[in-house]
């Protein structure tokens, strides 16, 4: 672990003035209100003439008043801590701060021409709004539309919507459930659709982190692909779709030791992986068209995955899918297959794990149980800062419950942006900006991380090897050099 040397720089003079600065003003109002259940807007809110507006957030339980016309919903958000994803930092590039408008559209100032193009484009309706194009006149009810590294994933999709079809290169993974079959026979659907969904979920976030769209779930199996928006070269994408499948594998361990507790099963995986086109596009009935992927390697992919069980193998991937990867990962087996409906035999792969261990791999597998614990995480993290520097209290408001939220929000999309860092990059620079009108300065940001790893280990105890927390500090030191405009 790392000194702290930095840890007294907390308590200069200069954070006393930022405690003055970051006490609580009494300029805005923030009231929590009891969350409602969602429902349709039934009546439109009455326009406000005062000068003050109401901005409620459905689903956040949340209701700011604000001076009308003075500020966009986005910084709304952010004086009032609704935590609310936003990659480009504001500037009406990522879509990602989207929101709903369920009552008081006519309240909010004209879509921008940006706004204009993106929802001529994708197709939206007019109560969708950018949330950092909007700014409140009056009375609006909104609802975030993009709340989870999921949602941010469905957007690569979205962009096809311009198109009646796309052929694109594509990293295509598929891993089923070995053995879930006999789980299924011999247990209540109740039980067998509970674990379905958390095992689906544990694999989901190995597609979700490594910037991979979640196809399809089809019974005991997920698939997953990468580079459908084409962006990113093909090596990224396999390299995506490799890390994805041993990320999956890593996580058998954990997901065993509870559901064998609690269900008294083991599962195993079996995944294949192969990058070839795909005719990408929305399909279906005008009214309800739903995004697709055709052709024949999605089919390749899935025999690929069957062919685990005579290879005797976990995890395959086909050559091509391989020679991007050369020098990068162990190799095991190697077996000629041949799939069913193909003439020719393919040669395939086994992948075993990282030749040199991946800084992104090491940081994903560990942020699912940091994350997973986020809440206690940042309960030790901010106990420790304050402890270590009291006069850091001051600066971060009275709701320190919502700062907890905020920061590990911030964290985990961090993360989960890691593997497409152009796109996350602006909005952290927009963030670190903001931290320098907080006051905060390069030396906070080594103390941060100080206090990061030293939680993290209070958290993960012996799990968080030297070699992990070299992962995180590369990846916060990438996080926190983004903030302050450091040339990557
Ligand atoms: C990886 C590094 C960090 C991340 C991701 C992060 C994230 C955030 C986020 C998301 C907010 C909410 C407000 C906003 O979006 O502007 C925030 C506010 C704030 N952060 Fe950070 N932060 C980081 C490091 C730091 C450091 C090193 C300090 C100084 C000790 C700091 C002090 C503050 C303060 C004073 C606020 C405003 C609190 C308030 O409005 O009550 N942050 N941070
Ligand atoms: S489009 Fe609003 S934050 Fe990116």
């Amino acid at each position: 672990m790392r000194s702290h040397p930095t840890l007294d720089l907390l308590s200069t003079t200069d954070d006393r003035d930022l405690g003055r600065r970051f006490a609580p003003s009494g300029q805005t109002q923030r009231m929590m209100v009891a969350s409602q259940p969602a429902s349709p807007p039934t009546r439109p809110i009455p326009t406000q003439t005062s000068g003050s507006a109401r901005v409620v957030y459905e689903d956040d339980g949340i209701e700011a008043t604000v001076e009308t016309g003075r500020a966009t919903l986005l910084e709304v958000s952010r004086m009032h801590k609704v935590p609310h994803v936003r990659e480009c930092g504001g500037r009406g590039r990522c879509t990602t701060c989207r929101v709903d408008v369920l009552d008081g559209l006519g309240n909010l100032t004209e879509r921008t021409e940006r706004e204009v193009k993106l929802a001529a484009a994708r197709g939206w309706g007019p109560n969708v709004r950018l949330a950092c194009q909007a700014c409140p006149l009056g009375d609006v009810r909104v609802r975030r539309s993009v709340r989870t590294p999921a949602d941010v994933s469905l957007l690569q999709t979205e962009t096809l919507k311009e198109d009646p079809g796309r052929e694109v290169e594509v990293a295509i993974l598929s891993c089923d459930l070995k053995g879930f079959t006999a789980f299924a026979d011999t247990h209540l659907p109740f039980d067998v659709v509970h674990v379905l969904n958390r095992v689906f979920a544990s694999l989901g976030d190995s597609i979700l982190l490594n910037n991979g769209v979640i196809y399809q779930y089809a019974g005991d199996q997920v698939i997953g692909l990468f580079g459908v928006d084409g962006t990113g070269t093909a090596q990224e994408h396999c390299m995506q779709a490799v890390r994805a499948g041993l990320g999956m594998i890593d996580l058998l361990g954990d997901l065993n030791a509870s559901l064998s507790g609690e269900f008294g099963v083991q599962i195993d995986l079996r995944i294949g992986a192969h990058i070839g086109k795909l005719v990408v596009g929305y399909l279906g009935h005008p009214s309800r068209r739903v995004f697709s992927a055709i052709g024949d390697a999605m089919n390749v992919t899935c025999r690929v995955e069957a062919a685990n069980k005579e290879v005797g193998t976990r995890f395959l991937v086909t050559r091509s899918l391989f020679r991007h990867l050369v020098a990068k990962v162990e190799t095991g087996r190697r077996a000629v297959v041949h799939l069913k409906g193909k003439r020719n035999p393919h040669p395939l792969v086994e992948v075993r794990r990282f030749v040199h261990p991946d800084a992104d791999f090491l940081v994903q597998t560990t942020a699912q149980a940091l994350l997973g614990v986020q809440s206690r995480f940042a309960d030790v993290f901010y106990r420790r800062l304050f402890e270590a520097a009291p006069p850091a209290r001051a600066m971060f408001g009275d709701d320190i419950e919502a700062q907890k939220k905020m920061l590990a929000q911030a964290l985990h999309l961090a993360v989960y942006g890691l593997s497409r860092y152009e796109q996350v990059a602006p909005g952290l620079l927009d963030l670190g900006r903001r931290h320098t009108g907080y006051g905060v300065t390069a030396a906070h940001y080594e103390v941060f991380l100080d206090i990061f790893v030293a939680s993290a280990h209070e958290v993960l105890g012996a799990r968080f090897t030297p070699e992990i927390e070299q992962a995180w500090l590369a990846v916060l030191r990438r996080i926190t050099d983004a903030m302050q405009g450091k040339a990557d």
